[in-house]
């Protein structure tokens, strides 16, 4: 099976399995976390769920629900009130304790808000994704005002990490995020503590957000090129 196909599986497998009417839903970002969406939009319009609020962690996913008709609410808003039922989202790296690296499309900081503020957080991934060590294959990007770059770093380097500005692709310059912020992508040479490190870099100022997700307990869903589901907890 190609690869858009397993994340299409695994992406509609979340949320036949674990959407259901009137919940509060948090919906991710990414090439694999778009396919619940648009499973969400497809479920609603058959009427086999109703009365869902969703709270997109992007302006993809914000899009991407008006198309589908699916309503969208704010954490602000008194029906969500800071708190969702169930988030479902991708993933750039799964380590062997479920620990994440997320933001390969941008959006780390409000998909931590999203998933943080979820009481069940749901992670669809392809088998490539599963690493015995986050940041090592793939960096891990931060957020950071703009004013503060070079002095974030600089924090950076000395914590280890080999600090890059994210350029855009199709526009001259640096990707500039929903949140009108820079990415800062951080290559590391060798293993770091997960938790500590998701800490250490929350406490360097002008850092907005780390796209490293140590605190929050998710059910992974992997999608195997055998279309076998695989579920880890
Ligand atoms: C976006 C993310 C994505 O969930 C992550 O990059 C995985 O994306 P994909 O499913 O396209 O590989 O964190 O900020």
């Amino acid at each position: 099976m190609d690869a858009t196909r397993i994340k299409k599986e695994v992406g509609f497998a979340a949320a036949d399995e674990y959407v259901k009417s009137g919940m509060r839903l948090g919906l991710g970002t990414g090439t694999t976390a778009i396919w619940c969406a648009r499973r969400v939009g497809e479920l609603m319009k058959q009427g086999k769920i109703t009365n869902i609020l969703a709270v997109p962690t992007s302006s993809q996913t914000e899009l991407e629900c008006q198309q589908l008709g699916i309503p969208l609410r704010s954490l602000n808003d008194p029906e969500i009130n800071g708190e969702l039922d169930l988030t479902i989202d991708g993933a750039d790296e799964v380590d062997r304790d479920l620990c994440l690296t997320k933001g390969g499309g941008g959006a780390l900081l409000i998909e931590k808000i999203v998933a943080y503020a979820s009481k069940q957080f749901i992670v669809v991934i392809d088998t490539t994704k599963l690493v015995s060590h986050l940041g090592i294959t793939f960096p891990i990007p931060i957020e950071v005002l703009r004013l503060a770059r070079v002095p974030v770093a600089r924090a950076c380097e000395a914590l280890g990490a080999k600090p890059e500005v994210r350029m855009a692709v199709k526009k001259m310059g640096p990707v500039i995020t929903d949140n009108g912020n820079l990415l800062l992508d951080l290559s590391f040479s060798t293993p770091f503590d997960p938790k500590r490190m998701e800490q250490e870099l929350s406490l360097i100022p002008g850092v907005l957000g780390n796209g490293i997700f140590s605190r929050v307990r998710p059910t992974v869903m992997v999608g195997h090129p055998d279309r076998r589901i695989e579920t880890l907890r």
